[in-house]
C-alpha cells in the first residue's frame, strides 16, 4: 500500500497518483464519502475556530425551532459523556508533542461513535433535526490533511464509525485565517491542544475543507463567512432549508 499524503495535492492529483501507482482499491476508496448513506436532518457546520460555527449554530436552531423544528444541537467532539471524556483527553496542552496523530485519529472516531450511538442515531429515528458543530468533515480536513494522515486512513474509520449516520449537508464557514484567529484572539481563553497549532497547520485544514466542498458538492458546501453574520446566515438557512 501506499502512504496516502494528500499534502500540497489536490484530491483529483492525490488519487490520480496512487491510481498511477496501480493501487487496486482506488476506486472503492474514492467513492466512501460520496457513496456514504445520508441521514436526513443531519447538519454539520465546519471551519477553523473563529469561522463562526457557534455563532451560526445558535442562529439556526433558533431560526428552525421558531418554525416548529425539534432540533437537538450537539458539538464535536462531545456531546455525549464519553464522549466528553474523550474531548478532554484530546484537548488537553499537557498532550502537546506526546498524543501521536493515529491516536488522535482514534480518539475522535471514539467519541464520534458514542455520540452517534447514545445521541444522533435516537434523535434522526425520533424524527428531529440534528444539527452538530464539527463532525466527520472536521478529521478529513485536520487528520487527513493537515496531519497528512491521508484521506484514505480517515475515509475507511469514517465507514466504520458512522456506517448510515452521516450528514446529509455540512456547510463550511470559509475564512481566512488569519482573520479567523483575530476573532478568537478577542475571546481571551486560553487556547487548547489543537488551537496551539500553527498558521501553516490552519491553512492546511483550510484548504482540505475546500477540497472536499470541490470534490462532494452533493453533501459539503462551502460558504464566504468573512461577512457580517446575517449575510452568512442567510446562505446557510437557504441551504439547510433546500434539504429539509
Ligand atoms: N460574521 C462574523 N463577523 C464578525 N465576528 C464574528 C462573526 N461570527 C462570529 N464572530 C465572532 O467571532 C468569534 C468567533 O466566533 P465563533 O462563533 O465562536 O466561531 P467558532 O465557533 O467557529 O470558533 C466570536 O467572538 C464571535 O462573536
Ligand atoms: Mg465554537
Amino acid at each position: 500500500m501506499i502512504e496516502a499524503r494528500p499534502l500540497g495535492l489536490s484530491p483529483k492529483a492525490f488519487f490520480g497518483i496512487r491510481f498511477a501507482c496501480g493501487c487496486r482499491i482506488l476506486l472503492s476508496r474514492f467513492c466512501i464519502f460520496v457513496s456514504m448513506v445520508t441521514a436526513k436532518r443531519f447538519f454539520t457546520l465546519e471551519g477553523i475556530d473563529g469561522s463562526g460555527k457557534t455563532t451560526q449554530i445558535d442562529m439556526l436552531v433558533a431560526a428552525l425551532e421558531a418554525e416548529g423544528y425539534s432540533v437537538v444541537k450537539l458539538r464535536e467532539p462531545g456531546g455525549a459523556k464519553i464522549s466528553e471524556g474523550v474531548r478532554a483527553l484530546l484537548l488537553d496542552p499537557a498532550f502537546k508533542g506526546v498524543m501521536g496523530d493515529k491516536t488522535e485519529l482514534l480518539l475522535y472516531n471514539a467519541a464520534r461513535a458514542q455520540v452517534i450511538h447514545e445521541i444522533i442515531q435516537p434523535a434522526l429515528d425520533a424524527g428531529k433535526v440534528v444539527i452538530a458543530d464539527r463532525f466527520a468533515w472536521s478529521t478529513y480536513a485536520y487528520q487527513g490533511y493537515a496531519r497528512g494522515l491521508g484521506a484514505d486512513m480517515v475515509q475507511r474509520l469514517t465507514e466504520i464509525t458512522c456506517g448510515g449516520c452521516f450528514p446529509e449537508l455540512t456547510v463550511v464557514l470559509d475564512i481566512d485565517v488569519q482573520r479567523g484567529r483575530a476573532r478568537t484572539a478577542k475571546r481571551g481563553e486560553a487556547p487548547d491542544r489543537l488551537e496551539q497549532e500553527k498558521a501553516d497547520f490552519f491553512e492546511r485544514v483550510r484548504q482540505g475543507y475546500l477540497a472536499a466542498a470541490r470534490e462532494y458538492p452533493d453533501c459539503v458546501s462551502a460558504i464566504d463567512a468573512d461577512r457580517a453574520p446575517e449575510a452568512v446566515f442567510a446562505d446557510l438557512l437557504q441551504l439547510v432549508k433546500s434539504r429539509l
